[in-house]
């Protein structure tokens, strides 16, 4: 143990992330990594803080965001995350991610979340490797390779039908090029028009090299409402097939018939998990969002708009109040805007409760950082859980909070140290005030930063401290350890 350290943090109250109860002790931090935790009286450093009455924590991991873009374009598109403390993100997410596809036209919608045509111009998985260490990035990021942008590049856009068998080999190749130059599985959005016509054999032909990879199968499911018991069972068939844990993604029962059913879904899971390698993760609201779709709303979910390049003043409305404006219905309306992005308040609260208080869950954003005015989760998820639903609603323990967003969520993505608070792992910590934490972020003012957070860091650099970006980009890229695998739950 070096006597000299980079940083020591006093008398905090410690959280490992390993769910186990808090203890008090000093934590050292020297070259990037954790040099000592416990009483460290003997040590010193160059920079001490005093962190009694405070918590540490190692940093939060965001198991489910479309930060593709995000993390390479600096504080501010990065900061809504640094400011609750997340530390790493794991991005292509849904079906979609930025590499490897190159567009000189408009991708479809969803593609379109995470960038206009100019950003879409990474050859290879490599590429995007590349520039994100040529740019440089607060965070450290995980990535899968999306379905639909294998799909909308290798059947060039003619999406709506089955991939013929030479379609299948392109896309089966780019994934397994791309798992060769660092991507860490892939991902679906079964649910979206430019992957809907894909039937579950071609997602499992497609998905063939993650198994000698070590891949992971990441899915935003073909259904979150009515048939969600079947979407389940395709998605857990999947993995089986292809031999490779699976990982849901934001798990909700959507729309007003399927309220409480999460009592259904939860045991359909429980059962599974039996036999097989499977997770899920889910955002603390009771609201999704997405790219608009008319073809999809419903009377009886109401929606708010977060952008419109049409009618970009109408972002932050709801729909319902501008076809009343306009005179006409909210179909007609949607029509309008497009292209457009929305957020449904299709979800009931208990059912985000049992989701998020399961054990087999973990916490995802599932933000969309470039709405003009997103979904309230893109600043306030982590800080949300901590403040509203362990202190306020007493949900959980907060050991129990964190551990959803740190160790365990490393344990289930393959994330090598890192996670835990202990000697030798990464140094990524998050310092923050268990009585004041709170998202301040909500639907109508969604771009609130988080209260409570005091200081973030990353590989040992701090990326955030008094309430601002320090600027420093100490992220790297990071695959997903191919020898670890976590036990079925
Ligand atoms: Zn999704
Ligand atoms: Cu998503």
């Amino acid at each position: 143990m070096p006597l000299r350290c980079d940083l020591i943090l006093r008398d905090a109250t410690i959280f490992d992330g390993t769910g186990g109860a808090r203890f008090s002790g000093d934590v050292a931090v020297a070259g990037g990594r954790i040099a000592g935790v416990g009483d460290l009286s003997g040590m010193s450093a160059d920079r001490e803080i005093l962190a009694a009455g405070k918590a540490l924590a190692p940093g939060f991991i965001d198991a489910h965001t479309h930060d593709d873009r995000a993390v390479l374009c600096g504080p501010a598109c990065i900061g809504c995350k640094i400011s609750q403390g997340v530390t790493t993100v794991l991005v292509g997410n849904c079906g979609v991610s930025l590499a490897p596809a190159r567009f000189t036209v408009p991708p479809p919608p969803p593609l379109d979340l995470i960038g206009a045509e100019g950003w879409w111009r990474f050859d290879s998985f490599g590429d995007y490797a590349h520039e994100l260490a040529r740019r440089g990035s607060e965070v450290n990021t995980m990535a899968f390779v999306g379905h639909q942008t294998l799909r909308v590049e290798a059947m060039g856009g003619d999406v709506s039908r089955p991939a013929k068998d030479g379609e299948i080999a392109r896309m089966r190749e780019r994934l397994k090029q791309s798992l060769a130059e660092g991507a860490s599985g892939f991902s679906t959005g079964l649910w979206y028009p430019p992957a809907m016509h894909a039937t579950t054999e071609e997602v499992i032909a497609i998905a063939e090299p993650l198994r000698g990879a070590g891949g992971l199968y990441v899915t935003h499911m073909r259904d979150e409402g009515e048939r969600i018991l079947a979407a389940i069972e395709e998605t857990l068939l999947i993995g089986k097939r292809v031999g490779v844990p699976v990982h849901i993604s934001h798990h909700k029962c959507s729309l007003p018939e399927n309220f409480g059913r999460s009592v259904q879904t939860l045991a359909l899971l429980e059962a599974y998990a039996r036999t097989q390698d499977v997770a899920f993760d889910v955002y603390p609201y009771p609201a999704s969002s997405t790219a608009l779709m008319p073809e999809r709303l419903r009377e009886d979910v109401p929606v708010m708009i977060t952008w419109s390049v049409p009618h970009p003043e109408m972002a932050g409305r709801m729909l319902a109040d501008i076809a009343r404006g306009w005179n006409t219905d909210i179909v007609e309306a949607a029509r309008r805007l497009l292209p457009a992005g929305q957020i449904s308040f299709a979800m009931d609260e208990e059912d985000v409760r049992r989701i998020l208080a399961h054990p087999m869950s973990v916490v995802g954003s599932d933000g969309i950082p470039h709405d003009a005015h997103p979904h309230p989760r893109l600043w306030g998820t982590f800080a949300r859980v901590l403040g509203h639903y362990v202190r306020d609603v007493g949900l959980f323990p907060l050991e129990t909070a964190i551990h959803k967003m740190t160790g365990r969520t490393a344990a289930l993505f393959g994330i090598e140290d890192r996670g835990v608070i202990r000697e030798g792992a990464h140094a990524d910590l998050v310092l923050f005030d268990p009585v004041r934490v709170r998202d301040r972020a909500t639907f109508a003012e969604p771009t609130l930063p988080a209260e409570g957070i005091e200081e973030v860091w990353v590989n040992g650099v701090p990326v955030f401290a008094n309430g601002a970006p320090t600027g420093e980009k100490p992220g790297r890229l990071i695959t997903r350890n191919r020898a670890e695998r976590p036990a079925a739950a």
